[in-house]
Formats: structure tokens, C-alpha cells, sequence
């Protein structure tokens, strides 16, 4: 059983470019069945996080927040990217006729915006991140949940 490390990695993003470019440099380290939350206030980042993320894992075009969509797909080779906003989520009962539990499987990776709406079935995150205001920018907060998340994290650290 690994024993995680439950401080988070925190990094000061001072404006929009670098909010995209932290969101890239984690990409370079996810694995296939990943599963990340990001939370924090409406407007602190999150959808540009994944914005940064999604481009440095091949997405072309353009990619919309998922607020009234719940989910955007996307495909890159064989993997499969499913960016959700849970924030108009209702309950449990809306989680199950979504048929969104099959979209946490081994050849996707999930980015799930305001994970505490649907809380109690999403499956546990490998990476928990949050968004703060802080002054005109931004702090990022990044915990890792499991062995998957924790060799993640180790080898792109977002140190600053
Ligand atoms: N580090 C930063 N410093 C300053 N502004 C930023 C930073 N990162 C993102 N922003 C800006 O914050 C605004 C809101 O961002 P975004 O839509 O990503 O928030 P969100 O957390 O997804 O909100 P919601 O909860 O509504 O989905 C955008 O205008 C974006 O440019
Ligand atoms: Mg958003």
C-alpha cells in the first residue's frame, strides 16, 4: 500500500497564459484512465486549466466550456478525453440515467469541472486540483489520491 503525501503542490499563476501553461505541463504526465477534479469559485480557472490541457494532449479546434453541455468529448488517436461541468448537476438519480459512469474507463482520461455536485458517484480522482484567487491571478493547488497521481505529480512537478 503506497502512503501518499497529502501536501499539495502549489503554484502561483498570475494571469490567464499562465493558468494555460500549467494546464499543458501536467498533460505531459497523464496516463490513460486518469481521473481529474478541479475545483474552486465560478471564474477561478478551471475551464482554462483545461483549455491548456487539452490542446497539449492534441485537441484541435475549439473547445467550449462544458457548463450547459455537462460534457464535451473529445478523441485523440486512441485515447478518449471527456471534459464535464457538473455545476447545474441535480442529483444522484441524474448521474445514473447520464450513462456518465461508463465514460470513466481505461482508454479515457476525465477532467470533471465542480466535482462536489455530483459527489458520492464520481469515481475517486487520481488528481484533485484547486483554483484560488489570489490578488489579480491565481493559486493552484494540486493533491494527488492515488500511486497513479502521486508518479504524476513526481515527475512534473509545477514548482514556482
Ligand atoms: N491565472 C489567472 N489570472 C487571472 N485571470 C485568469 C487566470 N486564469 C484564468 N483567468 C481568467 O478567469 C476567467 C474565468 O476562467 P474560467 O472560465 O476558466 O473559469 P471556471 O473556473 O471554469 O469558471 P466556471 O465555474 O464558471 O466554469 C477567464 O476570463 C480567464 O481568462
Ligand atoms: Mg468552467
Amino acid at each position: 500500500m503506497h502512503v501518499l503525501n497529502d501536501t499539495p503542490t502549489v503554484c502561483f499563476l498570475p494571469d490567464e497564459a499562465a493558468t494555460l501553461a500549467a494546464g499543458a505541463a501536467l498533460a505531459g504526465c497523464l496516463q490513460p484512465g486518469m481521473v481529474l477534479t478541479l475545483q474552486g469559485d465560478l471564474g477561478a480557472g478551471k475551464t482554462t486549466f483545461s483549455r491548456g490541457l487539452l490542446r497539449a494532449l492534441g485537441v484541435t479546434g475549439r473547445i467550449k466550456s462544458p457548463s450547459y453541455s455537462l460534457v464535451e468529448p473529445y478523441v485523440v488517436s486512441n485515447l478518449y478525453l471527456y471534459h464535464f461541468d457538473f455545476y447545474r448537476f441535480e442529483d444522484a438519480e441524474e448521474w445514473q440515467e447520464s450513462g456518465f459512469r461508463e465514460y470513466f474507463h481505461a482508454d479515457s482520461i476525465c477532467l470533471v469541472e465542480w466535482p462536489e455536485k455530483a459527489a458520492g458517484s464520481l469515481p475517486e480522482p487520481d488528481l484533485a486540483l484547486r483554483l484560488n484567487w489570489s490578488g489579480e491571478g491565481r493559486e493552484l493547488q494540486v493533491r494527488a489520491l492515488s500511486p497513479a497521481g502521486a508518479a504524476c505529480l513526481n515527475r512534473f512537478p509545477l514548482a514556482g
